[in-house]
This record gives structure tokens, sequence and C-alpha cells, in this order.
């Protein structure tokens, strides 16, 4: 690996606020002793910030005041569940953990951080400290606040099992899934268990529909485009002998493509219609919009190659076969100005995959001096070829 200029004096900074930070972890929109943490160093390194309360998210601008800046962005929150990795700093907070390695994210963007400082770049830089990814897309938050204003171009990173710590996945194009959520209200007829011909039963049709909205994909869907309908809850009946009267189920669509989600979200709306006509029932369709697909822009993917290719060498750059079906709220950066989202692979050596969100999930932590060198090589990168992160391809 190339990132000799990450310093054992910076990569133990990280480590000491990563390991605090997934010692405290707290949830979307509450990330007040994790922002505070981020200001402390702030303020250590000399880079002024932006901060307006609980739950808004820290900015920080470092170098250039005048031309365009890049933007670095790293997500604060943790997730609910009870962590079970035995680890020296695990979770003190019952019930939350860092289960998605952004405990990570924050240190290696301070990493970052603290090596442009040391060395201030031409172009300016903006640190983005987003709350609340997991839930609320806290990325909206932070944009309507003026976090992206006179910003050309930004990049952010996940950890990931899938890679080896010495392995930077960069991608052009699509990577992550449009996510939707769906709710459907069956309204029947409730009645006695042995008298069916007096009722209308909503489990019954409840069945016809799980099984019909299985077909939008299998049947209906060119299958070369990704696509997923998951019915991840039901809720029916109160009794052995009662004919409900009311069912709800909800459900999560996954789509990469935007015709492919008008299509998936038009089949579940008919079948629902359709399967009510059916059977003389009321079905009513929820669409609750998740978040937009993360698609990277061409000439910023390219940029982050480069800067790739310093930290880890041609060896470690990792292409995506295909998008990811999980999601991602970096997107609504990405729909309004370029960039590039990738992946820093941190399976610690001899461990099984381990998913995101599960309550095993730890990091090898050698990937800290890897993502804080690549943020550091992008805005290298960025000031020695300014038309590349703001030329899109
Ligand atoms: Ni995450």
């Amino acid at each position: 690996m190339h990132h000799s200029a990450v310093d054992d004096s910076v990569i133990a900074r990280m480590r000491a606020i990563r390991r605090d930070l997934h010692r405290h972890p707290e949830l979307a929109f509450e990330e007040e002793r994790t922002a505070a943490r981020i200001m402390a160093e702030l303020d250590a390194l000399g880079i002024p910030y932006d901060y307006r309360g609980v739950g808004s998210g820290v900015i920080g601008r470092l170098g250039a005041g005048h031309g365009p800046s890049i933007a670095l962005r790293a997500d604060m929150d943790a997730l609910p569940g009870q962590e079970s990795t035995q680890l020296p700093f695990a979770s003190e907070e019952p019930g939350r953990m860092h289960a998605c390695g952004h405990d990570a994210h924050v240190a290696m963007v301070l990493g970052a951080a603290q090596l442009l400082a040391a060395d201030p770049p031409a172009v300016g830089v903006r640190l983005i400290f987003q709350p609340a990814e997991e839930k609320g897309g806290g990325a909206r938050t932070v944009i309507a606040a003026g976090a992206l204003e006179g910003v050309s171009a930004i990049f952010g990173a996940h950890v990931t099992h899938h890679y080896r710590v010495g392995q930077i996945m960069v991608a052009d194009g699509v990577i992550t899934a449009q996510s939707d959520r769906f709710r459907i209200d069956v309204r029947g007829r409730g009645g006695h268990g042995a008298r069916p011909h007096e009722a209308t039963d909503a489990v019954v049709i409840t069945g016809f529909l799980i099984t019909a909205l299985q077909t939008l994909v299998s049947r209906e869907i060119d299958p070369v485009h990704p696509s997923v309908v998951t019915i991840g809850r039901v809720e029916a009946g109160s009794a052995p002998n009662v004919i409900a009267e009311t069912a709800v189920l909800e459900g999560s669509i996954r789509s990469t493509l935007p015709a492919v989600r008008e299509q998936l979200l038009a089949g579940v709306q008919r079948m629902a219609r359709a399967l009510g006509d059916l059977h003389n029932a009321d079905l009513q369709v929820t669409i609750q919009p998740g978040y937009p697909p993360v698609v990277n822009t061409a000439a910023e993917a390219r940029l982050a190659e480069r800067a790739a290719r310093q930290v880890v060498g041609d060896a470690g750059l990792m292409a995506l076969d295909h998008p990811s079906m999980g999601s991602e709220d970096f997107a609504y950066y990405l729909e309004r100005i370029p960039g590039c989202y990738v992946r820093f692979g941190a399976r610690p050596e001899g461990s099984p995959y381990v998913p995101l969100h599960s309550p095993a999930f730890d990091i090898d932590e050698g990937v800290l001096p890897v993502g804080a060198a690549f943020f550091e090589a992008v805005v290298r990168e960025a000031e020695r070829s300014p038309a590349a992160a703001t030329a899109q391809a």
C-alpha cells in the first residue's frame, strides 16, 4: 500500500475518535455528543465550522475562501440494536450500536482534514458531517441548510466486508438502488368464523395478494434489470373463530431504473385494485418514496479512481460487478452536483463476512488510514486538475 503519508499519530487519533464514537452511538437526528466530538477535533485543527444544533450536522470549511470547493462527506448516525461484538470499546448505550461503520467514516474524514490542514490545498474543502443517513435522509437537511453552496463536486464512502483492507471499489453510474416502501390496507367485512357467506375475509384476500405481488418481479420485469419486491410485515385478525375485517401489508421495493420503478409501483396498485374487484373488498395502496439511486458521475469517478490508485495501487482498485440493492442518502447530493461514492474494504483478516447492520459488525481499523489517504488524494487530484472536478462528462 502507498499511504505512507498517514503517520502513526494521525492513525492513533483516528482510532481514538472511532472507538469513542463506537462506545457512544447516537441514533438519527440525535447526534449531539458525536457533533461535539467532531467540533472539538475541528477546533484542535483550527478548522472553522457551522453548527446549528442537534441533528443538523457539522459543516467544516478548509482552504481557499473563494472558488469552488470539494466536499467530503461522512455520515454520523448509529442504529437501533444490541451489539454482540465483545469489543473492549463496544457500545455502552443499550439498544444502540454503530453497526454500519459511520463511526469509522467520521474518523476518516477527520483524518483527511488533519492531513489537509497540515498542507492546505489551493482548492476549498467542505467537510460535511451529516446526521441521519439511516433514517430520514439527513442529507436533505444539510443541503437545505446550504452545505453545498459553492461546492463543485462531492465525495463519500462506505466501509464494507465485501472487500479487504487495501481494496477500494470505484464505479461510474448507478451503484445503489432506488428504495420505496408501500403499505396496502385491505378492508373486507368481519364476521363469524363459521359463517363465511356473511363476511368478506381480509386474510384470504391478503394471501392472494402476497402471491400475486411475487409475480411482479418474476413475470413482469425484464430480468436483466435488477429489482426486488419484499413484503416484510403482515398483520390481520384477532381470534381463530373470527373472520378478519382488515389486514395490513407493508413492503419494500428496490429498483435501479426509473422505468422499472414506475412499472413496479403501477403493478402494486393494479394488483391491489384487481383483487379488491375480485373479492368485493376495498384495498388502498400508499407509497412512501425512499432514497433515489446513487449515480456517480463519470469525471468524478475517474478522479476517484486516480486517487484510489495512489493509495492502494492498481491491485487494490476494484470494479463493481452489479449495483447494490441497498440504498444510501448520498443520492440526494448527486441529484444536485457531480460526485462519486466509493466503498472501502474493511473485512478483518481471517474474519467471516459480516453484513452491515449486523449486531456482530466490526471493521479492520487498517481501513482508517486508507480512507483518510483516499479523501486527501481526492482533494489533491481536484487541485491538480480543477476541470476534472467540475466538468460533467
Ligand atoms: Ni451506512
